[in-house]
């Protein structure tokens, strides 16, 4: 699992008001149709959370404040990386394990993903993921 393969450019226009940084799915800068948005917010340093993969859900995480450290493992690699607010988002594929820890203070996340919420869809038990991909 190479991080140059889930990095994705999006993009931060910036003029003297601000800037602006679409998201656009369907193959414009992700690569799925995105049916959820979420946001990660409140977060708490000493709180990772995450500790599960999804059978099919597809997701980008685009850091919008602050930043934390991303651990991801397909069950063969494990890689860790700091994602921080800028023009990186994430992808996360099926079948990968994601760990969120060191939020910064004021971190805020948001969440583009390719199905609606469905619990049936995690895998919360480490255990059961390693049998998976094995
Ligand atoms: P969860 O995905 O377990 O959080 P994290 O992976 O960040 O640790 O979600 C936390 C709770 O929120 C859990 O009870 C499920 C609920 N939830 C929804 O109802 N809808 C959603 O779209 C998401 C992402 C979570």
């Amino acid at each position: 699992m190479k991080i140059e393969s889930l990095l994705q450019t999006i993009k931060i226009i910036k003029d003297h008001r601000g800037t602006v940084q679409p998201v656009e799915g369907n193959g414009k800068n992700l690569p799925f149709a995105i049916k959820r948005v979420y946001f990660l917010d409140n977060l708490d340093a000493d709180e990772p959370r995450g500790f599960h993969a999804h059978k099919d859900l597809e997701q980008l995480m685009l850091v919008l404040r602050g930043g934390c450290t991303l651990l991801l493992d397909d069950g063969h690699q494990k890689l860790k990386h700091n994602l921080v607010r800028g023009e990186e988002g994430l992808l996360i594929h099926k079948m990968i394990w994601r760990e969120m820890s060191n939020f910064q203070p004021g971190t805020l996340i948001a969440v583009f993903a390719s199905e609606h919420y469905d619990e049936s869809d995690y895998i919360r038990s480490y255990d059961d993921f390693k049998k998976l991909v094995k």
